[in-house]
C-alpha cells in the first residue's frame, strides 16, 4: 500500500506521550466533602462508595487525607443541626460550615471553596425561601397551593439576601473561594457586592452559572439530605433542552464579575463545557456529579467496567471538552495514581 498518512505514527509508545494534547493533573481537581453538624461519627454514603458525612470534628482529618493524595482544594457542603423555612443556619457564625472552614483553614494548607446555598438548610429542600403565596399557612411551604402547583418558584430577591449573609459568614471563616449554586438571577452580582462591602475584595466567586435541573444529582441529595420535600427545581435551575442559554446564564454571570465558570453536570453536558470554553476568557470548572460517579460505581461493582479506566477516562474527557478544573469525586483514586 502506497499510504502517505499513517495516524498510527504517532500512537507507539514512546511517542503517544510526546504528542498527548490533555493531561490531567492533582491540581486540577478539587474534591467535595460533607460536614455533618448532625453526627459525632462517619456515616457511609450508600450511592457514593468511599464517600462519607464527617463530624466537624473530623474535617481537618478528613481534609488531610485528600491532601496527602496531591489534591490541593476542596468544596465543603454542610448538613445542619436544624432546619427551617428561611434556611438561617446557613449564615450562623457557629454554623457547621462556618466552624469547618475555620479549623480547616487554621489547621492544613488546603484551598476551601464553599458551596454557597440554602437546599441543605430549609425544611422544604429548595434553594431559598418560597413566594409568599406558597408558603401555607404554617409558612412551611407545605400549604395546599403546594400540592395543586408541585413545580414552587423560590423567592429570588429574597434569597440574594440571604445569599448576602452566608458569603460574608463564610469569608470572616476564612473561606479562600465562594461557589454560589442556587441558580438565582443576580446572585453574582449580589454577593459580588456583598463580599467587597464587607473586605473581602480579594475572595473570588466560582459560579455555578450553568446549572442543569438534572436527575443526575439524586445521591447527592441523599448525602446533603437536601432533596425538595415537595415539587422540583425547575424554575430555578435550566432545563437540559438549553444550549443557548447557559452562554447567556455565562455572560451574566461574567457581566457581574464571576471569576470562575462552572458548568453542572459535566459529562451529559460536555457540549456546553466546550461552547463556553470558546466564547470565554474565564476558566471554566466542570462539576462530574454524584450521579456519574454512583453509576461508574454500580456497572464496576457488577464487572461491568474497569472503575479506574473509567474514572480517569472521564476526567479526561471533561478537560479535552475544554474544563480547566474539575469537582469530582473521584480526585483521590485519580490523584492518588496520578502521584
Ligand atoms: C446544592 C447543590 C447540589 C449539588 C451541588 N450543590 C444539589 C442540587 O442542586 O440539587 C449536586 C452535586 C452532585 O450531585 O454531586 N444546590
Amino acid at each position: 500500500m502506497d499510504l502517505t498518512h499513517r495516524p498510527r505514527r504517532l500512537r507507539q509508545d514512546g511517542v503517544r506521550g510526546l504528542v498527548s494534547e490533555t493531561s490531567l493533573e492533582a491540581s486540577d481537581l478539587i474534591a467535595p466533602v460533607f460536614v455533618d453538624a448532625t453526627t459525632e461519627e462517619r456515616v457511609p454514603i450508600e450511592s457514593m462508595p468511599g464517600h462519607e458525612r464527617v463530624p466537624i470534628d473530623e474535617a481537618v482529618a478528613r481534609v488531610d487525607t485528600i491532601l496527602e493524595t496531591g489534591v490541593e482544594a476542596v468544596m465543603l457542603f454542610g448538613i445542619p443541626e436544624s432546619k427551617d423555612p428561611e434556611g438561617t443556619r446557613a449564615w450562623a457564625d457557629d454554623g457547621v460550615v462556618q466552624e469547618a472552614t475555620r479549623r480547616i483553614t487554621a489547621e492544613t494548607d488546603a484551598y476551601v471553596i464553599t458551596d454557597v446555598c440554602l437546599c441543605e438548610y430549609t425544611d422544604h429542600g429548595h434553594c431559598g425561601p418560597l413566594e409568599a403565596r406558597l408558603r401555607g399557612e404554617n409558612g412551611h411551604g407545605h400549604g395546599p397551593i403546594c400540592d395543586h402547583d408541585p413545580t414552587t418558584t423560590v423567592d429570588n430577591d429574597a434569597t440574594l439576601e440571604a445569599l448576602d449573609r452566608i458569603v460574608v459568614s463564610h469569608a470572616a471563616a476564612g473561606a479562600d473561594m465562594v461557589a454560589p449554586s442556587g441558580m438565582m438571577d443576580g446572585m453574582v452580582d449580589a454577593i459580588r457586592q456583598a463580599l467587597d462591602r464587607e473586605g473581602y475584595e480579594h475572595v473570588p466567586i466560582m459560579s455555578y452559572a450553568a446549572k442543569y435541573e438534572s436527575a443526575f444529582y439524586g445521591p447527592f441529595r441523599d448525602a446533603a439530605d437536601g432533596a425538595p420535600s415537595f415539587g422540583n427545581r425547575r424554575h430555578y435551575q435550566m432545563d437540559p433542552a438549553n444550549a443557548r442559554e447557559a452562554l447567556r446564564e455565562v455572560r451574566l454571570d461574567a457581566q457581574q464579575g464571576a471569576d470562575v465558570m462552572m458548568i453542572k453536570p459535566a459529562l451529559p453536558y460536555l457540549d456546553i463545557v466546550s461552547a463556553v470554553r470558546r466564547e470565554f476568557d474565564h476558566p471554566v470548572a466542570a462539576y462530574n456529579v454524584s450521579g456519574e460517579y454512583a453509576m461508574l460505581h454500580a456497572a464496576a461493582e457488577k464487572g461491568w467496567l474497569d472503575l479506574e479506566a473509567v474514572a480517569h477516562e472521564s476526567l479526561l474527557s471533561i478537560k479535552r471538552a475544554g474544563a480547566d478544573l474539575i469537582l469530582t469525586y473521584f480526585a483521590e483514586d485519580v490523584a492518588r495514581r496520578l502521584d
